[in-house]
């Protein structure tokens, strides 16, 4: 496997979108551990875009835990409906927050984080999981960033 990521620096988010893909899909195609493919997902998204915290909550019963991830310590259990995680999770949509004070009911693993976007992950017939992404910079997601995080999280599930 040839591990380094081929991207545009200063390119728009849309254009990098675009280049890393391809990429996810080719480095998720031969691994069948869903854990490890959430893993590497993060570190792509970390690398390419240095999201403030990238990181997935898994589904555990009626509630969800801390998975793979890469920024900052994060809690490491969400109730169900509750936080934008557990929102989107009962809601079964991708949430975009642009102000995280603003949201009721936001949970707030660091003080820094300003916006948020978190999208579901789907298996067969149900949400497995949550793409949780948080910025330090408000009003930082917009409908690119759903579309594109929506094609993402569906390399995981195979
Ligand atoms: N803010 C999230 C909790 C997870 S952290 O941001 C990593 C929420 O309200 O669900």
């Amino acid at each position: 496997m040839n591990s380094s990521l081929q991207y545009s620096k200063k390119a728009s988010k849309t254009v990098r979108y675009e280049e890393i893909l391809p990429q996810i899909k080719s480095l998720v195609e031969f691994e069948t551990d869903m854990i490890a493919n959430m893993a590497n997902i993060c570190a792509v998204l970390k690398e390419v875009f240095d999201f403030f915290w990238v990181g997935f909550y898994l589904v555990k019963g009626e509630e969800l835990v801390l998975g793979p991830f890469q920024g900052p310590l994060a809690c490491t259990h969400i109730a169900k409906g509750k936080g934008v995680c557990g929102t989107a999770w009962v809601q079964a949509k991708t949430l975009i927050v642009p102000d995280v004070n603003a949201f009721e009911g936001h949970i707030a693993c660091s003080s820094l984080s300003r916006s948020e976007i978190v999208v579901p992950v789907f298996g067969k017939n149900k949400i497995i999981a949550v793409l949780d992404v948080d910025s330090d910079q408000l009003d930082d997601f917009d409908e690119t960033d759903a579309q594109y995080l929506g094609k993402i999280v569906e390399c995981i599930f195979k």
